[in-house]
């Protein structure tokens, strides 16, 4: 049904260029004041402009009052694993009393005990905790979501978790897009030596990739470039095979350290390098000249106790910005992309208007759907927020507070 928000203080309609945007054109969030927006039977967006200028025929709408408020974009969350099976609360508390993330890895647990949980899970048991879960996000704002899998590291359970996350999309209504993360970890049965290990990196190109491709589960490869998981040149032959097959490219890059996986993603014009925690002059203009969107995951440092990664650098050397829950069992289960806005400013140190653009235009242009989601213009899907605030800059100042009071989703209220 059509629906008529009318009298909003403020729509943050980040209307401008299509693609991912960098240096001071994330913060233009191009706000009307006391405006409306107009959605269409269909879900999308029918009419956005100044209140007294709502065209006569949106008059009798049946409509929400939204004087003193904030209409914006309803959130896109570019990086999550948030269909898992089982949990690591344990982990948690052994992290809380001293234990070190990649240390806990390296011993068989982190990834490799998701893996476990991963695939003694039924069918049933993932799609319903992950329908949990993504409810929960969407009550945080967000409507847009990229998953991955990576807790299966056989081809049975990488397609289960893909075909998971698709009937998220079929019978749950959320817009997704999926990554295969097979080079997530190097699986408990291939860590004899050096020739299963090769043998695992193999099998991902020859036999999971391929089979991934030919269901047509995954938009994006996805590989964790890392110290403790794939060296750059391991990263390398995934990569290339994910791109042969026709996904487009994401990298898990430089969390631990100068690992090489933010050069390896812009030498292959990756849409997106994620995490980045460690990162020089050099990586930085590499990233920027190949286009490549440099997606920050502060709930992550937060978690984990790691550095922040350095938002104002990328800014300023004009690397666009995306920021994402990074929504996973082990190193961040946070899944409020609203709460991690505020984190990416006190943390990264983006600004406000900024951190807006980061977790809605940009999130959207580096998932190749800004010509759908992530800005307030007419055509484009009608999801959006509702915030109870005539000040946007409250999600960063009230960060974790229920400021969102709705969340539209293709022009539903949900
Ligand atoms: O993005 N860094 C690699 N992968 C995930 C962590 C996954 C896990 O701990 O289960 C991440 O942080
Ligand atoms: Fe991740």
């Amino acid at each position: 049904m059509p629906l008529l928000l009318h009298h909003a203080e403020a729509v943050l309609t980040l209307q401008g260029p299509n693609g991912p945007r960098a240096g001071a054109a994330m913060a233009e969030l191009s706000i009307l004041r006391n405006a409306s927006l107009v959605t269409a039977a269909d879900g999308t967006i029918a009419w956005v402009g100044p209140a007294d200028a709502l065209p006569a025929e949106h008059r009798s709408l049946e409509s929400i009052d939204c004087r003193g408020k904030t209409l914006m974009p309803a959130l896109v969350d570019s990086h999550t694993h948030l269909v898992w099976g089982g949990d690591r609360r344990d982990e948690l508390e052994m992290r809380l009393a001293g234990a070190d993330y990649e240390a806990i890895f390296a011993a068989g647990g982190g990834i490799l005990s998701s893996v476990k949980q991963t695939r003694a899970a039924t069918d049933d048991e993932l799609y319903a905790q992950s329908l949990a879960r993504i409810r929960r996000m969407r009550r945080s704002g967000t409507t847009t979501f990229e998953i991955k899998s990576g807790y299966g590291l056989d081809l049975e359970t990488e397609l289960r978790q893909l075909r998971t996350a698709r009937r998220l999309a079929e019978e749950g209504g959320f817009r997704i897009r999926t990554t295969c993360l097979a080079a997530h970890a190097v699986p408990a049965e291939a860590r004899a030596g050096e020739a299963e290990r090769a043998a695992f990196v193999e099998r991902i190109c020859q036999e999971i990739l391929p089979a991934v491709a030919k269901a047509g589960v995954a938009d994006y490869c996805d590989a964790f470039c890392d110290r403790g998981a794939f060296t750059p040149e391991e990263s390398r032959q995934v990569l290339e095979k994910g791109r042969a097959l026709g996904m487009g490219l994401r990298v898990h890059a430089n969390e631990f350290g100068h690992t090489g996986g933010a050069i390896l993603a812009a030498e292959l014009n990756a849409f997106s390098a994620d995490h980045l925690l460690h990162l020089d002059d050099d990586e930085r203009r590499a990233l920027r000249e190949a286009g490549v969107v440099a997606t920050l995951l502060p709930g992550t440092s937060l978690v984990l106790g790691k550095p922040f990664a350095d938002g104002r650098a990328l800014v300023q050397a004009g690397v666009a910005i995306a920021v994402a829950t990074d929504c996973n069992p082990g190193s961040c289960a946070l899944e409020s992309l609203s709460m991690v806005l505020g984190l990416a400013c006190y943390g990264n140190r983006l600004s406000p208007a900024e951190a807006v653009c980061a977790v809605t235009h940009n999130a959207a242009a580096s998932l190749g759907l800004d010509t759908q989601v992530g800005s307030l213009v007419p055509g484009r899907s009608a999801d959006l927020l509702v915030l109870d605030t005539p000040d946007y800059r409250d999600l960063v100042y009230h960060a974790g507070s229920p400021l969102i009071e709705t969340v539209i989703q293709r022009g539903i209220v949900v």
